[in-house]
């Protein structure tokens, strides 16, 4: 949530700072602005309201009568306080223009902060809270930049990643952070800093990651580490660009992009912990697992993970014999829960900085239990905070809405449970039956993606209706609540899931032939409870898209079909989800949204 970027180097800090917002954009969208300055103090700025390349048209006129800056901040806006406005764009300055900064945050005690300047005839241009953080500089400054926001930041509530410049030292810039991410770029012939690691792993190798109230400070390339003013020495770490490297290809919309990634996804998650030879899972983080003594599962995540996680809890009481529940992260930070010794938390997250899941991950450290992450970003912050855990390996997400790293985690919890379940009641031959599946599993993906076509006609279809439901029962209803989220997010349309058994209780109220359902009914233990539910629709003239296993008899039960390839009930969820993927994404498509970057979102989700 909000993207901020700052470069110190010889070269002409504009270009690379734009550069830098392109791919911090999914971070937010709402307006981005940069400040440049040179050895001599001269400095410029431009912002623009709406996307980065709007900025960049701006900065391009510009840059040609420009000489070179070469020291600059960035930001890129997810609007938390007050409107979309060029005035409340970043980066923002003090009132006598001399120190700049840009924020990734939220100040929760801004108001008591802006009347205390106020008494003091400080004047507001913006409604944001980071002009405050400017003048809060301003009023208290002190020797020089580092000590003044040493003594501020004391004073601020809440979580903030803060990049400033003093104008007068035009070539120092100092970083600093709680809770929101901050990563320094090194070289010999730059310094970079940026929110997340995408932002740079195409140009650099080698990164630090500032831990809370640690500070940076940068000084004509060369940059120090403090933490409790001392200044400390931290080891670099260095970056897999393949890993990380998205390319958008013949592709439309990454979101589109990374759909068709699934099978890579599932090769790469599952490739190197499982040996197909020996029919077995070969992960020493899971051997390691297996050491504890785990009497119950706790998932904690958020919307999309939360579905993933939920559909884990299926497979870990069926394959493990475990207790195993989920709860909201943002609910698990205000609720009293009883924490258990004897229970492993898994945390998840696909974007690496979630504040409630992160804030979550410190409530049950402190306490000491057993926690595991399942993240996708290597050097994430909950990767750090957490005992131990697993990477999900799907590649870089620049889609807001989250489609094949869900399906990376789903696929990590199926292998987790399996894992615990050999230590308890799993017998040996249907594990190794369920990795032959896994094996053949990208065979049905393959095919579901290869029916885009007729999935795109359909989508045609339904992309006028205003609501939707999506309906199932047991381990596909996360993933019909999954698939209803995607349609949400992608096209705005609004749509609901439930279990087909909770029809009766009141959803059948808002079925009519404009309120279609989409009913997820592959053969297998629910199939014909279900065709009573169909029925039960059918009475109401309520229009049927069918989500149906292929060659079924009775295909002429719904008005629509998207069949999936026969495949075990275990592995359904991943077929399943593609084709509803797809589905959302065609349907998002024909109603001309901005599929990759939905209205008022942000990849990761920062703040409270
Ligand atoms: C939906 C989506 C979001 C995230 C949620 C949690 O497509 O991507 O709802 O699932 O913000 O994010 P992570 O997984 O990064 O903690």
């Amino acid at each position: 949530m909000c993207g901020i970027f700052a470069y110190s180097g010889d070269e002409n800090a504009p270009t690379l700072l734009i550069n830098g917002l392109r791919n911090l954009e999914y971070r937010g969208y709402d307006s981005a602005w940069l400040i440049a300055i040179n050895k001599n103090g001269e400095y410029i700025y431009e912002r623009a309201v709406g996307r980065v390349s709007n900025l960049a048209t701006n900065i391009e006129k510009k840059c040609k009568e420009w000489n070179i800056f070469n020291t600059g901040i960035a930001h890129t806006r997810w609007a938390t306080h007050w409107w979309v406005t060029k005035l409340n764009s970043h980066p923002h300055h003090s009132q006598n223009n001399r120190f700049f900064i840009v924020h990734n945050g939220i100040i929760e005690n801004y108001k008591e902060l802006k009347k205390e300047l106020e008494s003091k005839k400080y004047t507001f241009y913006s409604d944001t809270d980071t002009e405050i953080i400017a003048n809060l500089i301003q009023d208290e400054f002190e020797i020089d930049l580092k000590t003044t926001i040493e003594k501020i930041i004391k004073k601020l509530v809440w979580a903030y990643a803060l990049v400033a410049i003093d104008t007068k030292n035009p070539n120092e810039i100092i970083g600093v952070k709680l809770g929101s991410p901050m990563i320094v770029w090194t070289s010999e012939n730059w310094v970079f800093i940026s929110s997340d690691i995408n932002a740079l792993s195409q140009v650099a190798k080698e990164f630090t990651i500032l831990e809370d109230f640690e500070f940076v400070v940068i000084k004509d390339k060369h940059f120090s580490i403090f933490s409790s003013w001392e200044k400390i020495e931290k080891k670099s770490q260095e970056i897999n660009s393949e890993e990380l490297k998205s390319e958008l290809g013949s592709f439309e919309y990454y979101t589109e992009k990374e759909i068709f990634d699934i099978p890579e996804v599932i090769e790469n998650v599952f490739s190197g912990r499982i040996n197909f030879a020996e029919k077995k899972i070969v992960n020493e983080t899971l051997l390691e697992l297996n050491e504890y003594e785990i009497e119950r599962v706790e998932i904690i995540a958020s919307w999309s993970s939360y579905f993933a996680g939920q559909v884990g809890t299926y497979y870990f009481k069926d394959l493990a014999w475990i207790p195993a529940s989920i709860t909201i992260s943002s609910e698990f930070l205000c609720d009293n829960f009883i924490l258990d010794k004897k229970a492993l938390y898994i945390f998840l997250s696909q974007s690496w900085e979630t504040a409630d899941v992160r804030e979550s991950l410190k409530i049950v450290k402190e306490k000491g239990w057993l926690t595991f992450w399942i993240v996708n970003v290597v050097g994430s912050s909950i990767a750090r905070l957490a005992d131990m855990g697993l990477f999900c390996h799907a590649g870089v997400e620049i889609g807001v809405a989250s489609t094949k790293n869900v399906i990376a985690q789903i696929s990590i919890l199926l292998l987790m449970s399996m894992s615990m379940g050999l230590k308890r009641n799993l017998q040996y031959s249907e594990a190794r039956f369920l990795i032959e599946e896994i094996e053949l599993l990208n065979n049905a993906i393959n095919k579901v993606l290869s029916q885009e076509k007729k999935i795109q006609e359909i989508a045609k279809k339904y992309a006028h209706y205003s609501h939707f439901f999506f309906l199932w029962r047991n381990l596909l209803y996360p993933v019909a609540w999954e698939a209803s989220l995607k349609l949400k997010e992608l096209s705005y349309i609004h749509s609901e899931a439930y279990s087909t058994w909770e029809l009766k209780h009141w959803p059948l109220a808002l079925v009519w032939p404009e309120f279609p359902c989409i009913v997820i009914n592959p053969k297998g233990t629910f199939y014909h409870k279900n065709i009573s539910n169909i029925k039960e629709i059918q009475a109401r003239n309520g229009k049927i898209l069918g989500i149906i296993t292929e060659k079924n008899q009775e295909a002429d039960l719904y008005d629509d079909t998207i069949e999936i390839p026969e495949i075990s009930e275990r592995l359904s969820p991943f077929p399943i989800l593609t084709a509803l993927y797809l589905f959302s994404y065609y349907v998002a498509k024909d109603l001309w949204r901005e599929i990759d970057k939905p209205r008022n979102l942000a990849k990761s989700v920062t703040v409270e």
